[in-house]
Order: C-alpha cells, then structure tokens, then sequence
C-alpha cells in the first residue's frame, strides 16, 4: 500500500505554489532537450490512469503522449465505460484505483468531485479541468508567456466568460507576478473566493490583478489577450447565455488596442466567429497551438514532480 501522506494532489494551480516558476522551467529545458533526452523514463513500471467525464482532444492526447514518452503506461477510461456516477461511488473508485495506478488524472463536472477523488485516493490526483479550474491548461499557457515573452511589458488580459480557464490563469499570473485585468460581461464575473486568493498571492508578488466589465479597458496595452468560448462544458442548457457577450468578441478592432507585439492565447477549442475571428486566431501574434503542444511538456513535468521527484531533481541537476 502506498503512503497516502506523502502524495501532492494538483486541483488548482497554486497547489503547487511557488514550485510553478521551476516546473515551467524543467518543462522548457526537457521540450528542448535533444532526442537523448527520450532515454530518461522516469515513469518506467507506472501506470497513469485518466478519468473523462467530458469530451477532450488536447488533455487526453497530452497526457497519454506524454506519459508515453516518461516510460509509462497510460489508460484512460471514458466515465460511460467504467461504473462511477452509476453503480460505485467517487470514494471507492479512488481506493480500487489507487490499488492499480501510480496517478490518476480527472475531467468532471462539479469541482467537489475531483476534491472527493483526490481525498479517497492514495496516489496523487491531478484536476484535468472541473468547472472551477483548468491547472494543467494554466501550467501550459505560462509556460508559452514565458517562452514567448521574457520580460513581458505589459498585462495578461482575458476577454470573455469568468471560467475555469481565467480562474487558473489568474492564479498562475499571481504566482508568476505578472499584472492581469480582465473583462467579462456583468453577472458573468469569476468566482469572488478564486480571485481574493489570487489576489493575495499577487499582493506579495507584487503584481496586480483588477476585473471589469469593459473589454476596451482590459486589453489597452496588453502583452496578451486571451479569451474562451463563452459557454462550456456543462453549461449547454443555459441557452441565453451568449447573448449577454456582445462586445466581448475578439476582433481585429479590439486587439488594435493591445501591445502591437501582444500574443493571442486560446486554451482550444476555439468557436471561430463567436469569441474570436478568423483574423485574429490566424494572425502572427497568435500562439494557440504552442499552448496546445505545450500543454504536453508542462504535464509530463508536473507527472514526473508528482510521481518520481528524486527523478524530477536529478533532471534538473543534470540538464
Ligand atoms: N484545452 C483543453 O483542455 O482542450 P480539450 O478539452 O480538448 O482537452
Ligand atoms: N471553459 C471551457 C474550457 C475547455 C477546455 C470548458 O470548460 O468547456
């Protein structure tokens, strides 16, 4: 049996704290590490288990690449296919796989879920996006600020919907001190408890972090301007929901606002035409496929930390 005190569970992105900057780091020097760097398999015997309860392309190819690439073997298992939500509760689901697994990753709807996931389990569990957090894809878009902007300038800004995306954002952002202001359309502001803990972690970075309900206010000057679908996963049924975004579309007239060198991030998929243009998504200050492939490096960092950290420091060390 493993020792259930000394795992680290990953639900939202400060739970890995100031250890971000470092992760994002490792995850940099392996992605240009040359193909010798393939002989490392840190995960070598481990099997890496992944819980879907919502449709992926990008998290579920991400992780089984690159638990893949670690020496390891990954399973996903689609929630229709296995007996949770149906004939087994989240609780015992986490101890019968923690006796298999050596990680399990979780895609669900209610945030509580992954929390329940993560306190039956024995093997660290990592939040492949709840309706409040998305810390892999935020772990993946620092990553791509930082290799796309060594000193950035300017702010992070968001356009759009107060999700789970701008949450882990913010949070990573406040980590990482980079300023953020975001504009999302009235009653559709991100959770009020998220941002004051962001906001305590920028407080001692020494960054800022402010909403508004204006887009033209967030992206003036920007060094990035992000934005999401406007309606998620989960929330089909709030049909009228789109219709308070008017406005909120990033456009070219938008973006000539920002930073003329600003970066365009989406964390995909995108609805072209809705929360963004063709012009836009397409455009050189785009870089939404970087994110996308390094929603890979960044994982198999955080995989490696959670899994095998004398592995993760040796690394380290060495390269
Ligand atoms: N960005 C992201 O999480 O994409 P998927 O829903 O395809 O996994
Ligand atoms: N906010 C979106 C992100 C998808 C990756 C959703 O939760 O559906």
């Amino acid at each position: 049996m493993k020792d259930n005190n000394s795992k680290t569970d990953l639900l939202a992105i400060d739970d890995i704290g100031d250890k971000l900057g470092d992760l994002i780091e490792w995850a940099i020097r392996i992605k240009n590490d040359s193909d010798a760097a393939f002989d490392f398999k840190p995960l070598e015997g481990m099997t890496i288990g992944s819980i879907y309860e919502k449709p992926s392309t990008r998290t579920r190819v991400s992780f089984e690449t690159g638990v893949h690439r670690l020496g390891g073997q990954p399973i996903t298992l689609l929630s229709s296919d296995i007996q949770l939500g149906k004939s087994e509760s989240i609780a015992d689901t986490a101890s019968v796989l923690s006796r298999y697994m050596d990680c399990i990753t979780y895609r669900c709807f209610g945030h509580e879920d992954v929390v329940e996931l993560a306190k039956g389990a024995e093997v660290p569990v990592i939040n492949a996006l709840s309706d409040l957090h998305h810390p892999c894809q935020a772990a993946a878009d620092m990553m791509t600020i930082i290799e796309n902007k060594s000193g950035l300038n300017g702010h992070v800004s968001w356009v759009g919907d107060g999700n789970n995306v701008l949450h882990d954002l913010v949070l990573g952002c406040a980590i990482l001190g980079f300023d953020v202001k975001y504009a999302t359309p009235e009653g559709f502001e991100p959770d009020d408890g998220i941002m004051s803990r962001a906001k305590a972690i920028a407080q001692s970075a020494g960054s800022s972090i402010s909403g508004t309900n204006d887009p033209i206010e967030a992206v003036s000057e920007a060094s990035v301007v992000y934005t999401d679908v406007f309606v998620s996963m989960g929330e089909e049924h709030m049909g009228g929901k789109m219709d308070s975004f008017s406005g909120f579309q990033v456009n070219e007239e938008l973006v000539s606002n920002s930073d003329r060198e600003y970066l365009f991030m989406h964390c995909l998929p995108a609805h072209r035409g809705e929360e963004v243009t063709d012009g836009v998504m397409d455009s050189e200050n785009s870089v939404v496929f970087d994110q996308a492939e390094n929603r890979m490096w960044a994982q198999m960092s955080i995989l490696t930390y959670l899994c095998n950290r004398a592995a993760w420091e040796t690394y380290w060390e060495l390269r």
